[in-house]
């Protein structure tokens, strides 16, 4: 395996991703938290970092720990923390040093530059430059504007390059990535989809034994390909349990029951719909939804779990963002919505945590699960949240307000996939507004509430852009749902990308 050192760069996951595209398996460990003993690392990765190597608080680490012990690749911070601490100099950039720019220098003999050509573009985001390199360093690649774009420690298999080979911009940011992993380290990209179920399931067994597990499906991609793992590991001693909340969208309950059961999970439909909608009562603020929610669904997990006798584990499809985001170097980021709520685990169920999907990434994950034969019903969903309907109705929750929006959802969804789009959009859906408004329908005057589209392009939710829908297919879905739901007499399209806004409305 490929270990990355981070140095809290915003690009560190996207180094990580890119080593997987190249089917080598790679772990990232913060760099004031790296693993003591270094087994089966085949080569270091170096990230980025906010910081300036020269300043004060700039993250340090023990250079000999690695240089010379492994191939090491240092990228940007890492490649300028390399060279102050083997003797050379970093000083402020002179002219900005940001986006993209082209190799004018490329030493055709190194290793790490194979196949890549003189003018080759590449994408820079530093404001600190190296401008002397220690002696037993070589340039071999420059641009314009930095002469040190890229050295090597000779007679080493150090390397140090000062662009992001991560960011597509890089145009030969991957053969880069390839060529250190492949030539210089020497990885097999055997890291396969495939050859992950395969290990994981033996090592599902060897952990499991005969222990009975509980897991709880959403109905989303994670839980499903999880509970399918765990499925072909160990039988029916996997107890799903499926949680109706009464806040998923229109049939799907019954429809994803039906599809589980289809699947040969040994699952249990609970319908606790009554129970929430009384504990939602009356609530407006956004985060004690949330939280109302969460208790109400660990109450009723909890009963289910009971029922299974001498249950020893909880199973949850915890996936790599969420482990990255608990350990990173700048700690769990501020909440901004409390988004893991459903997956809390009561201290008296005692329960140890089965987690076999906590080293993927989404995308991952989903390969996987195609790997496992599960069908593009539950594959391709769009992502939905844990809290489902109640925070796509602003303020308080009804039964009323629940089936308005289910209904107008819907339309909304069908009408999108009988056009062929709901593929193309990261996530959709309908928010119900509870604001009147004045139409008229036929001779009447109606005061009715608004529905909003949403839809977005995204490809892992933290940033996203709202779809350019065709106005042809705005104006059916707008005209179907005013006239065929009852209580809506105005449709709007939500039009704010993510950040300033966010993809839900709460
Ligand atoms: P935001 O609204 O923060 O959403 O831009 C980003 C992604 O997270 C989902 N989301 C949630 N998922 N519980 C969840 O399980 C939540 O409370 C929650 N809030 C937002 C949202 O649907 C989008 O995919």
């Amino acid at each position: 395996k490929i270990i990355i050192i981070d140095f809290g760069s915003q690009f560190t996951q996207l180094i990580a991703r890119r080593v997987r595209e190249l089917n080598v398996y790679c772990e990232i460990h913060p760099f004031n938290n790296i693993p003591e003993t270094l087994s089966d690392v085949k080569g270091i990765i170096f990230s980025g970092s906010p910081y300036s190597v020269r300043q004060e608080d700039a993250p340090q680490i023990d250079l000999t720990r690695f240089h010379q012990k492994f191939p090491v690749l240092a990228v940007c911070y890492g490649a300028q923390y390399l060279a102050q601490h083997s003797g050379g100099q970093v000083q402020p950039s002179s002219t900005r040093e940001y986006g993209r720019a082209n190799l004018n220098f490329v030493q055709s003999a190194s290793k790490l530059l194979k196949n890549i050509d003189l003018n080759s573009q590449v994408w820079m985001s530093h404001g600190d430059t190296i401008t002397v390199v220690p002696e037993n360093f070589e340039i071999i690649a420059s641009t314009d504007s930095v002469n040190v774009a890229g050295f090597h420690v000779k007679n080493s298999d150090t390397y140090a390059i000062q662009f992001h080979p991560e960011v597509t911009h890089s145009t030969d940011g991957k053969q880069l990535l390839e060529n250190f992993l492949v030539d210089i380290c020497g990885c097999s990209q055997n890291w396969t989809a495939d050859a992950f179920v395969e290990t994981t399931i033996a090592a599902l067994q060897e952990k499991l034994g005969d222990d009975k597990v509980v897991l709880g499906l959403s109905g989303g991609v994670d839980s499903s390909v999880a509970a399918i793992l765990l499925h072909k590991a160990i039988g029916t001693n996997l107890h799903c349990i499926f949680v109706d909340n009464g806040l998923l969208r229109k049939d799907e309950y019954a429809a994803v029951l039906e599809q589980y059961k289809h699947l040969g999970l040994n699952i249990k439909g609970i319908d606790a719909k009554d129970r929430f909608l009384s504990q939602l009562a009356g609530i407006k603020d956004p985060e004690l939804k949330r939280k109302a929610i969460g208790r109400v669904f660990i109450e009723v997990f909890d009963d289910a779990a009971h029922e299974v006798q001498d249950v020893k584990w909880l199973a949850q499809g915890t996936i790599y963002p969420d482990v990255i985001e608990s350990i990173s170097v700048k700690g769990p980021s501020a909440t901004i919505k409390s988004h893991h709520n459903v997956g809390g685990l009561p201290d008296f169920m005692k329960l140890k945590v089965v987690e076999p999907l906590n080293t993927l990434f989404k995308d991952e994950v989903r390969r996987v699960g195609k790997s496992l034969g599960l069908e593009a019903f539950i594959l391709g969903r769009h992502p939905f949240p844990g809290p489902g309907l109640a925070i796509r109705i602003l303020g308080d929750v009804t039964e009323e307000k629940v089936a308005i929006l289910q209904e107008a959802d819907a339309i909304y969804i069908n009408n999108l996939k009988e056009a062929g789009l709901y593929d193309q959009v990261w996530q959709a859906g309908a928010i119900f507004l509870p604001v009147q408004s004045v139409g008229v329908m036929g001779d009447e005057r109606t005061y009715e509430n608004v529905i909003c589209l949403r839809a977005v392009e995204s490809v892992d939710g933290m940033t996203a852009d709202w779809c350019h829908l065709p106005y042809p297919v705005l104006a059916k879905i707008s005209n179907e749902i005013i006239n065929k739901v009852k209580g809506i007499n105005r449709v709007v399209y939500d039009i704010s990308s993510k950040p300033p806004a966010t993809i839900e409305w709460e």
